[in-house]
């Protein structure tokens, strides 16, 4: 039981320490390419001597013709400086203390054609590019950080997990795009589905399944499900579920759309008995000659295209209410049944879908005579 405890308590404190591998950024980020040129990117949750990202976007500077790259690291972090010595520390800072790392130069010194880690680690040395400490603790909240974030443009990182609604209002509140991670659960929070809604924020191309490894620290438990040892660097990892990438930026991906093969039938869809549209378990057997609203899993994000559909709303409590979900009839009462959440009747019987999203086909096809 002891044990049991050490290790949620030991998770809990490290629920934010997940360290993005290169190979994910890279599948993301290269839909991008066009939105980088000219722009000030800035990581504001990344350790420039740990992260991923801040290897990615030296190694990208040149071609995709950034003008500025920033990171700045969490006093909180628990490897913050471990790896000082890839980059030859600048003799300003101080291990242990948050820093800010600004770049706006970055030459193939090794005369190879392109960026690798011997061109990084001259970075700081030729006095173009600047490594300083932070005044404080780094938190991406803080003035000095808040400051770096209105010279950006463009701010990408894997944030803290435990922060993300207070993390995406900053970046919304400062008129920021951005390129984040996050958890496929954060859809449906109530300050963040408006945003999708709303195609202020979407997904992003890569990630619309299964799980993805991330770093841990080496004290990380390694009797944590989905824990292991990665061969080649020796580093601890743990695979999370539902993560995806939340964007501001476009993609050709999202204008794709749906291949809709289903064809609307009363007895396969049935109709919500407190809400004006009927239900669709499977995304893919949304039909494609339906011209009403429909509810349908909150999964449909995934493959969701602005072009094809429109997001009304979510079916569930207050969300649900506020478009007009109507009340749950207690003859019907089951554990999941909610006022302002969508259900039908099947068999004398309320049934309630998991979350819903009640969406409408911008152009659905001639229903067949
Ligand atoms: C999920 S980790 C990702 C780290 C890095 N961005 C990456 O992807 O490899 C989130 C990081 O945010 C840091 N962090 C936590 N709270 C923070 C805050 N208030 N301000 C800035 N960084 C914070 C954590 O210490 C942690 O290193």
């Amino acid at each position: 039981m002891a044990e049991d405890r050490d290790l949620a308590s030991a998770k809990k404190q490290k629920k934010d320490e997940f360290y993005t591998q290169l190979s994910d950024i890279e599948k993301e980020m290269r839909y991008y390419k066009k939105h980088f040129r000219g722009k000030t990117v800035f990581l504001n949750c990344d350790d420039p001597f740990e992260s991923k990202f801040f290897e990615y976007f030296v190694k990208k500077f040149n071609s995709f013709g950034l003008k500025k790259l920033i990171a700045t690291c969490y006093a909180g972090s628990p490897i913050m400086g471990d790896q000082l010595s890839l980059f030859d520390i600048n003799p300003e800072t101080t291990p242990g203390t948050p820093y800010k790392a600004v770049v706006t130069k970055v030459y193939d010194k090794t005369g190879d054609g392109y960026i690798d880690m011997l061109d990084i680690k001259e970075l700081f040395k030729s006095g173009e590019n600047e490594l300083t400490e932070l005044e404080g603790n780094g938190d991406y909240r803080s003035t000095e950080c808040i400051e770096l974030l209105k010279e950006a443009d463009i701010v990408v990182t894997n944030p803290p997990f435990s922060k993300f609604r207070d993390y995406v209002a900053l970046l919304m509140e400062y008129g920021k795009d951005f390129i984040i991670i996050g958890n496929m659960n954060a859809v449906a929070y109530k300050e963040v589905f408006p945003l999708i809604k709303d195609n202020k924020v979407w997904l992003g191309a890569s990630i619309h399944s299964g799980d993805r490894a991330f770093y841990v620290p080496d004290d990380y438990p390694l009797e944590a499900a989905g824990c292991g040892i990665d061969e080649e660097t020796g580093r601890k990892f743990i695979r999370v579920k539902g993560v995806r990438w939340f964007t501001t930026l476009d993609h050709r991906q999202r204008h794709e759309g749906l291949d809709l093969y289903k064809r609307y039938d009363p007895e396969l869809y049935p109709r919500y008995d407190n809400f004006d549209a009927i239900n669709v378990d499977v995304t893919r057997e949304i039909p494609c000659d339906y011209d009403g609203l429909m509810g349908v899993p909150i999964t449909f994000i995934d493959k969701y295209s602005p072009d094809q559909f429109e997001i009304i709303g979510l079916a569930i409590t207050d969300l649900g209410k506020s478009i007009g979900v109507g009340d749950y009839d207690r003859k019907y009462k089951t554990p999941a049944s909610r006022d302002g959440t969508v259900y039908y009747v099947k068999d004398g019987k309320g049934v309630v879908p998991y979350a819903r999203v009640i969406i409408k086909n911008k152009h659905p096809e001639e229903p067949r005579k």
